[in-house]
């Protein structure tokens, strides 16, 4: 598995909002890109998906270019985007919300496997299967949204703000939930505003200001960085 974006300028209505981006990510990485506030992260995370309307550039992902692919031809080829504010679906069980996970895989057999794999790695969405998801908290939600993502078993995870609005107690199950992830051998491109969580599972990152990568290298570099400790780390 490889993700490169080359040069990739996005945007909408005729303004870009990602100037000259790229980066990489390896196969069992796990990545950040951090960002403040409109800085572009979930443009990027959406123009991998497909979900920008203006792309140019080059995104490659294991030597295809996803550049002008249908939004619905992504998942298939193993890429699951938990998008920001995670979107379960209420009314529907937990169990229900997972299968959805799997709405457009062709083949349904396995999907029992698939379910214990998420039950497995999150032990309280198994205990709460019968809920209604959107009684669950802002937690276990986001444990949703990342199990129904897992469920295409993909090998490039884009999770965008997983934490946010999580009470800390809550951001360190996450932290724990996403350390299992990866060492299943999931990719991971993780966007955040919570620079220490994402420092202390990423091994490498990305700063983006206004559509701008300015600043990139390993975690142990970024989380020395004047202006990352300064900026986002609030030192
Ligand atoms: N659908 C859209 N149509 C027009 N402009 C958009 C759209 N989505 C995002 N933008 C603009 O693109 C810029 C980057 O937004 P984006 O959501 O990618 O930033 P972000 O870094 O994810 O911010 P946040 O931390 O608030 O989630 C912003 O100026 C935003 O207003
Ligand atoms: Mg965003």
């Amino acid at each position: 598995m490889t993700l490169a974006i080359d040069m990739l300028n996005a945007g909408y209505g005729g303004k870009d909002v990602l100037h000259d981006v790229s980066l990489k990510v390896d196969a069992g990485e796990t990545v950040t890109l951090l960002g403040a506030n409109t800085a572009g992260k979930s443009s990027l995370l959406r123009s991998i998906s497909g979900l920008v309307p203006q792309v140019r550039g080059k995104i490659n992902f294991n030597g295809a270019n996803l550049i002008g692919r249908p939004a619905h031809t992504i998942p298939e080829l193993g890429i699951a985007h938990v998008p920001e504010g995670r979107h379960v679906f209420p009314l529907m069980t937990v169990y229900d919300n997972l299968l959805m996970g799997a709405y457009t895989l062709r083949r349904k057999d396995g999907l029992d496997a698939r379910i214990e794999a998420v039950f497995a790695l999150f032990p309280r969405l198994r205990e709460r299967r019968n809920q209604a998801a959107g009684l669950m908290s802002g937690g276990e939600q986001q444990m949703v949204a990342i199990g129904r993502a897992l469920m295409l078993e993909p090998k490039l995870l884009l999770l965008d703000e997983p934490s946010h609005g999580l009470a800390p107690i809550v951001v360190d199950e996450l932290h724990e939930a996403l350390l299992r992830i990866n060492a299943t051998g999931v990719s991971v491109l993780l966007v955040e505003q919570n620079a220490q969580l994402a420092l202390s599972i990423a091994s490498r990152g990305y700063v983006l200001e206004s559509g701008r990568l300015v600043l990139q290298g390993s975690a142990a570099e970024l989380r020395a960085n004047d202006e990352v400790r300064r900026a986002y780390l609030g030192l």
